[in-house]
């Protein structure tokens, strides 16, 4: 990547180690802090942020960022905060009016977390809102992308044996049939999982409700691959034959519909594995409810469940450097221009504006808590 700065501006960046529970990923790589420099700018790292995702201090400094000693320091010295969750409430009174926050927010899933940011005054740019113009979340793309894979090698874990699964490889052997993987949804997600499933040489077959979808994933799948229209029906049918379900359907901004209910785990055969991938919005298999790494599966019916909310937390590594290839070039346009004028001349970066100075500007965001929204031109002038 190469992006010149052709302003004479520079900003000094903070990344803070995150806290949330679990979480291991870093909002930015020592490469990322190389091309951030080149720019002109200033990184300041917190000491061990990037050791659960595989990056040490020294890799940090001899990239050109400075170590600091606490999470204190780096929110006290940074014009911006790049991170990965949304801040906790222990983090809320470090926020500065005025301090530009590059994360993911979900605003809508909490309303202390938008109040806090109101009365903190902060420039909330939420990873999740950033959209191009075919309507794509460049931000959200990567996660989808891991954890659509991570769902077949959950899954073919899960089919074992000693972990609960009724014992099938999912490629078969010379002689042996392979296994069968549904995958519902085919966007994302699911164009993920069919082709990890393909390649292990399951027998798939995505459903969606989206035909032409479906005629660009039959084009480009494996033989192996079969493509079949989203309907109760055809559902019920291709169930009944799984070995292994995946769930990847998105209505955006609405819950998942349950495609699956608790009766049809009936119609399915003992220790099949169903790996809802779409738990964050409540699940397309009815009986599913967000499980965590520690403790990722349960059986209902002698179903198999992986309701895991936050899958790629468990790949750190993999999961850092597809987030921070997708947010670098934002950075640094925010670092080099300025959030007003990077957000004035891009509109991609404009609709992560969600809340500014005091005010919400993203209508998602005052809806889900009935507050007012404000024009995002006004905090643009
Ligand atoms: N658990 C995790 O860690 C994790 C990580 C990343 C994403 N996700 C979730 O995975 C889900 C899928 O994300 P995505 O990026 O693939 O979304 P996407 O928008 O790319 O794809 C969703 C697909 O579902 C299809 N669909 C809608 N209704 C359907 C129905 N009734 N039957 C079959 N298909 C239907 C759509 O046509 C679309 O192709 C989302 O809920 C997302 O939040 C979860």
């Amino acid at each position: 990547m190469i992006i010149i700065n052709k302003t004479n501006k520079t900003m000094i960046i903070g990344v803070p180690k995150e806290i949330k529970n679990n979480e291991n990923r870093v909002a930015l790589t020592p490469a990322g802090v190389a091309e951030l420099k080149k720019n002109g700018h200033s990184v300041y790292v917190q000491a061990g942020a990037g050791i659960n995702s595989g990056f040490v201090d020294a890799a940090y400094e001899h990239a050109g960022a400075k170590i600091l000693p606490s999470i204190e320091a780096v929110y006290a010295i940074a014009e911006m905060i790049m991170k990965v969750k949304e801040p906790i409430a222990e983090e809320y009174s470090l926020i500065k009016q005025n301090q530009l926050l590059f994360t993911y927010f979900h605003f809508a899933s909490s309303e202390p977390l938008t109040k806090a940011m109101i009365a903190q005054g902060a420039v909330c740019l939420a990873y999740e809102t950033v959209e191009k113009a075919d309507r794509s979340l460049p931000l959200l793309i990567p996660m989808s992308e891991v954890a659509g894979r991570m769902a077949v090698q959950e899954g073919a874990k899960y089919l074992e044996k000693p972990s609960g699964g009724k014992g099938i490889l999912l490629g078969g052997v010379p002689g042996v049939p392979p296994a069968k993987v549904v995958v519902l949804g085919g966007g994302i997600v699911g164009t993920q999982a069919a082709k990890m499933a393909a390649g292990l040489g399951a027998k798939v077959t995505i459903l969606d409700v989206s035909l032409a979808r479906l005629r660009y994933l039959s084009d480009i799948m494996p033989a192996n691959v079969t493509t079949m229209m989203s309907n109760h029906y055809n559902i019920l049918e291709a169930i009944a034959e799984a070995d292994l379900v995946i769930g990847a359907v998105l209505i955006p901004g609405a819950k998942a519909p349950h495609l699956i209910t608790k009766q049809m785990l009936t119609t399915m055969k003992p220790g099949t594995v169903v790996v809802d991938v779409a738990v964050d919005q409540g699940g397309c298999i009815e009986t599913c409810t967000p499980t965590t790494h520690e403790n990722p599966t349960f059986v209902v019916e002698d179903i198999v469940h992986y309701c895991v909310a936050n899958m790629p937390g468990a790949v750190p590594y993999t999961s850092t450097l597809a987030l921070t290839n997708a947010t670098l070039p934002y950075a640094i346009e925010l670092a080099n221009k300025g959030w007003k004028k990077a957000c004035v001349e891009n509109i991609e970066l404009r609709k992560g504006l969600n809340v500014v100075a005091g005010k919400i500007v993203y209508k998602g965001v005052a809806d889900a808590w009935s507050l007012s929204l404000t024009d995002v031109s006004v905090v643009l002038e």
